[in-house]
């Protein structure tokens, strides 16, 4: 079977398969997507994509491909259209079995998600530099439109970053409040990706323990996500978040994405005094209020001094480096996730420096910006070489992706670049 028609039988079984419920294909003619139009329901089609200003879910699963080397630009562009329509399908309510199905035949998919609600599905796309341009080679005659903000991304201090876990010409996120509705839906989006695009890297993650309203804590027990672009205010998402008329027509209301699998010793953290984790995050663990201050909401001081004249907040400390105030206003939209994929073997990076088994978990760092060379690369640069938390973190891979805006009913992400 040639890979071409494996993936038009897929496509029909797909279409047969994932049939959605009159309450499911209400919320899909929605044009808006600041706000479920149903509990449960996030809205696919809209001025921007789902995913970016959604309240955070507990679940994401990334995955990044790379295009095969015989996919021409007419075969990316059905597989737009294709993950298109399969994610605002999957999206809009949960998969029901076909009563009518041949039981003879494969069903093109699992039928993992059938009876599970959609639980705040989003599905975000991006593009990678090299879809653009890769090796000097123009495939898809895209060079032209590559945008200047999507750099290659610069080598920082202490980067550790390996290619099977970097990079990427495609990406798909997806995130929902149940980790088997993300699964699913990548599992779909990768078999109609069968002859035009490969997986390349992926990571699953999670934010636990969230209540409405809330902080959420991360694996090192401190609040994270205190400071953050207001995703409700227009005006601050258009500064910061949004790509507006300064960038090409075709990423207008979209936004760049860098996604970073961050590496936590965990054990190394937990044997640390409380004390010595609020001075490296410059932050007090229980309520997350800043350093001599009471309340998690509280104002940074980063002026103030003890009687002995040094910084209240110290100047290295992860929050005094990534303020605003510190780094000529810069903010990103932070919307990491925590991993956890079990253990593997590592030497210590501090004495005794020992080789042993420890937990191959920590932080899948994400954030959005209108550019990431006034966003995450701006902070970030300064970050990597003295941040106090960067005795405890390794950044082991990552991307820079850009996140095209949203798609009306009938249209397919990204169509604009291709005109
Ligand atoms: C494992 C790695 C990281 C951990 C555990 C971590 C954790 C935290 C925590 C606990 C806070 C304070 C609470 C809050 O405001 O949310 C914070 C703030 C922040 N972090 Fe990170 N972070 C990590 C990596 C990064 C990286 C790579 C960046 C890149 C730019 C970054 C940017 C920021 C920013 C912009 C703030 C808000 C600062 C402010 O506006 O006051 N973080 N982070």
């Amino acid at each position: 079977m040639t890979p071409d028609h494996s993936r038009r039988n897929f496509l029909t079984r797909t279409a047969l398969a994932i049939a959605v419920t009159p309450f499911a294909q209400l919320a899909t003619s929605s044009t808006a997507n600041a706000t479920p139009v149903q509990p449960g329901i996030e809205p696919f089609r809209g001025k921007h994509q789902g995913g970016i200003a959604t309240p955070m879910q507990s679940s994401t699963y990334f995955i990044a491909f790379d295009m095969d080397d015989t996919a021409k630009r007419e075969d990316l562009t059905k597989l737009l259209q294709a993950w298109t329509d399969a994610a605002a399908t999957m999206c809009a309510g949960p998969a029901q079995f076909d009563a009518k199905a041949d039981h003879n035949q494969p069903s093109g998919e699992s039928g993992a998600t059938v009876g599970i609600p959609a639980s705040r599905l989003t599905i975000t796309f991006g593009f990678g530099a090299t879809l653009f341009e890769k090796e000097g080679k123009d495939r898809y005659a895209l060079a032209k439109q590559r945008p200047e903000a999507l750099v290659d991304m610069p080598r920082f201090a202490g980067d550790q970053l390996v290619s099977e876990r970097t990079g990427g010409d495609l990406s798909i996120q997806a995130c929902a409040d149940d980790p088997q509705v993300v699964e699913y839906a990548v599992r779909i989006l990768v078999k109609l990706a069968i002859g035009t695009a490969s997986m390349r890297w992926a990571q699953m993650g999670f934010s636990g323990g969230f209540k409405p309203g809330e902080t959420g804590r991360n694996q090192m027990g401190f609040k994270d996500g205190t400071i953050n672009v207001p995703t409700q205010n227009q005006t601050e998402m258009n500064k910061f978040v949004w790509v507006g008329k300064e960038g090409p027509a075709w990423m207008q209301n979209g936004s760049y994405m860098v996604i970073r699998p961050i590496r936590i010793s965990l054990e190394h953290w937990d044997a640390m005094k409380t004390s010595f984790q609020e001075e490296t995050v410059g932050r007090q663990k229980a309520s997350g209020a800043p350093i001599g201050k009471q309340h998690e909401f509280d104002k940074l001081n980063l002026d103030a001094t003890d009687t002995a004249g040094n910084p209240v907040t110290t100047e290295n400390s992860h929050a005094a480096m990534s303020a605003p105030e510190n780094n000529d206003g810069a903010q990103i939209l932070r919307r990491a996730f925590s991993f956890d994929n079990g253990i593997t073997r590592i030497a210590e990076r501090w004495p005794p420096w020992r080789q042993l088994m420890t937990f191959d978990a920590g932080l899948l760092f994400q954030c959005y910006q209108q550019d990431p060379r006034t966003g995450f690369i701006k902070l970030f640069a300064k970050m990597a070489q003295i941040d106090m938390l960067n005795q405890f973190t390794t950044h082991t891979g990552g991307g820079l992706f850009a996140c095209p805006p949203g798609t009306k009913p009938g249209g397919y992400i990204g169509e604009a670049l291709f005109m």
